[in-house]
């Protein structure tokens, strides 16, 4: 139910009150947040109908929504986010879009940077041309990223800092940052941006930093350090995230951006010993390795905004929810066990061809 729809380019609020009874468009929703979404969806809100499209690209597993296959409230789709004819037919049938959808992977994106660019960036661009020209009441959340400002070593970036980003994979999400805003102001489409910093949880896909030391642990496997591995990033549980994303579909501003941030500033070689201390292995597991071109050397978001405008604050700690995530790995292996390979496992896959 879509109340107070009256909103054109005026940065008002554009509220949604409930997601009860909604039918919502996800895109990229067999991915890691994407899946965590509607599964923490499906938890609050009983009567929520959800699309899910997908590419079924490289993070996509079908795994993460098995328990919902059979569920009438539930629809897959596979496609693409740039088949325009597509996304005008999908736009059509509902009240908002959660655009999860990209490609994710930093050291992929320097191997092949323009698939990031036709996901990440004309993908966008395609959402907003369907809401244009089908449905402009239609309220779309685009899941941005922290890594849009670049680094930043003393301080942390609050919504109006510029954008500097510095890999091909942050630069194709900026330039979709800057469509979203444009397509705002010119068109007065209903857009919220949600730059939510490192995500970490059930369902990620094993190549990314968290799961890989995990896996490699459990198998008794050295742990690949970048660099010095001094590098910070800002943890965030993954369930912290969805409820952030819900507040912003309920009660977000039409044209705003909203960081989210959990404060939980770590270097990479903090969060390796921290999960080889919780499963008990020997920290000589720990092998530092040739540091990523562009690698930025910290990450910081100021999520004031969210905080005190929509109330939102994290509800994990990040100890706990550490430990929650390598027990469900452990518990797990069904899940991971088909997806890892030497390459997923590699210590430096920017080296690699994809
Ligand atoms: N994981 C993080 O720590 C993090 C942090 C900040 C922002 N984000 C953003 O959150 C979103 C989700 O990230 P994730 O970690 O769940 O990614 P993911 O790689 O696990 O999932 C991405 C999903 O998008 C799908 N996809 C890719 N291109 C598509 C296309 N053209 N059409 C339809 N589907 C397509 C893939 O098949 C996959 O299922 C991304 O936009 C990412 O930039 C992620």
């Amino acid at each position: 139910m879509i109340h107070d729809a009256t909103n054109h380019g005026t940065g008002f609020i554009h509220h949604i009150n409930s997601c009860e009874n909604m039918r919502l468009l996800v895109t990229g929703g067999l991915g890691f947040i994407g899946s965590n979404f509607i599964r923490y969806m499906y938890s609050i809100h009983q009567d929520v109908e959800i699309i899910n499209l997908d590419k079924m690209d490289i993070g996509a597993n079908p795994a993460n929504l098995r328990n919902y296959e059979n569920d009438e409230r539930y629809t897959f789709i596979r496609g693409d986010i740039a088949d325009r004819k597509l996304m005008d037919k999908l736009i059509r049938k509902v009240d908002a879009i959660i655009n999860f959808a990209a490609q994710t992977h930093v050291d992929r994106s320097i191997v092949n940077p323009i698939s990031f660019f036709y996901s990440n960036t004309t993908g966008v661009l395609t959402i907003l041309e369907a809401m244009r020209n089908n449905n402009r009441d239609v309220k779309l959340i685009h899941i941005s990223t922290d890594e849009v400002y670049g680094d930043i070593l003393e301080g942390s970036f609050n919504e109006n800092d510029r954008l500097k980003p510095s890999s091909p994979y942050s630069a194709s999400k900026a330039a979709a940052d800057m469509f979203l805003l444009a397509y705002h102001k010119t068109y007065g489409l209903n857009i919220s941006i949600v730059r939510p910093t490192n995500n970490f949880g059930p369902y990620q896909f094993p190549e990314k930093l968290i799961p890989k030391t995990i896996i490699r642990a459990s198998m008794n496997l050295s742990i690949p350090v970048y660099g010095r591995g001094t590098n910070i990033r800002d943890w965030i549980y993954v369930i912290d995230v969805c409820r952030a994303i819900e507040l912003v579909l309920e009660r977000g501003g039409s044209g705003e951006i909203y960081n989210v941030s959990a404060g939980n500033e770590r270097t990479n070689l903090d969060i390796v010993k921290t999960i080889l201390t919780i499963m008990d292995k020997p920290k000589d597991l720990i092998m530092f390795v040739e540091d990523r071109p562009g690698h930025d050397v910290r990450y910081s978001l100021d999520s004031s905004k969210i905080r005190s405008e929509l109330g939102w604050i994290p509800k994990y700690s990040f100890r706990d929810a550490l430990e929650m995530t390598v027990k469900w790995y452990i518990e797990n292996k069904w899940w991971w066990k088909p997806l890892v390979n030497e390459k997923i496992l590699h210590p430096t896959p920017w080296r690699l061809r994809w």
